[in-house]
């Protein structure tokens, strides 16, 4: 893809399983990458089934939750690849639920991880990707936050959220050359998929239910993404800014 080689990203969710097909891909593309996660030990097994060299990955550990974290993260990437071209928002986190049997408690950690995390890291890496003449924000919502989710209110309020967002910092940035776009999985095979359709008889029924739901026929797979996210990244997308795509086999069709 064009303008992608020596490009400096930063993406969340790193260890994760959508995280680890998006950080391969770009390393793949020569891009150098700054993988951010909170589970260190997930991070380190990452990168050791990695052959990246120590010029192009910097693994580092932090909550996206937490501001003073994500600031220091940024400028740990910052000062070893000495710029900031692109921020890929990935990681998020949910436990399915009905709504009136949630609590405040875990309204506020849904949000904290889905909305605040993002927001958090929009401010210390933009104005990088601004000092560095422009560059590409790729946010990962989800089809719940365009057609809503049973089970997934307040994780679907924040991914809504971050959609609106992204459109608003989208038309802020346009001068100063960021493009900002949005990548909606659909069902995508990966542990937070796994935790919500349960384990067992029952888990592998709602599975079979949203393989046979799905025009295309199976659920998505983590290397789905990453095209889509390389595409955004690029100089092939230099004119495409605010936009909302979803990746779902077909589940969702937004006009
Ligand atoms: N899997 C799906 O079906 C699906 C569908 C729609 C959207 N998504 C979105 O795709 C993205 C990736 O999800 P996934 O399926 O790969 O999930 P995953 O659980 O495999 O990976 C998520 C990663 O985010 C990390 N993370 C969680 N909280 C964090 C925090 N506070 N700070 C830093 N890192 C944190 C986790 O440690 C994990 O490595 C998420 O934004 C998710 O909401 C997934």
């Amino acid at each position: 893809m064009r303008g992608l080689k020596d490009r400096v990203v930063v993406v969340t969710g790193a260890a994760g399983g959508i995280g680890r097909a998006i950080c391969r891909r770009f390393i793949d593309e020569g891009v150098r990458v700054v993988a951010l996660d909170v589970n260190a030990d997930a991070l380190k097994d990452f990168a050791a089934g990695l052959a990246a060299s120590d010029h192009q990955l910097l693994c580092v550990t932090a909550d996206i939750t937490n501001y003073g974290e994500v600031k220091e993260a940024i400028e740990r990437g910052v000062a070893k690849f000495s710029k900031l071209d692109i921020l890929v928002n990935n990681a998020g986190w949910d436990v399915a639920a009905p709504f009136l049997q949630t609590e405040p408690d875990l309204w506020d950690k849904i949000i904290a991880i889905n909305l605040k995390g993002p927001l958090n890291l929009h401010k210390a890496a933009l104005p990088h990707l601004i000092a560095a003449g422009g560059g590409k924000v790729v946010n990962v919502a989800s089809d719940a936050g365009r057609v809503g989710s049973s089970g997934e209110s307040v994780y679907s309020a924040c991914k809504g959220g971050l959609i609106a967002f992204s459109k608003t910092i989208a038309r802020e940035c346009a001068r100063d050359n960021v493009c900002v776009n949005v990548v909606c999985p659909g069902p995508t095979d990966t542990a937070l998929l796994r935790s919500f359709v349960g384990e067992g008889e029952y888990g592998q029924k709602i599975y079979e239910g949203l393989k046979r739901a799905i025009p295309l026929k199976r659920l998505g797979q983590p290397d789905d993404l990453p095209g889509l996210i390389a595409f955004l990244s690029s100089d092939d997308a230099n004119f495409i800014t605010g936009q909302v795509v979803s990746v779902s086999g077909g589940l969702t069709m937004n006009s």
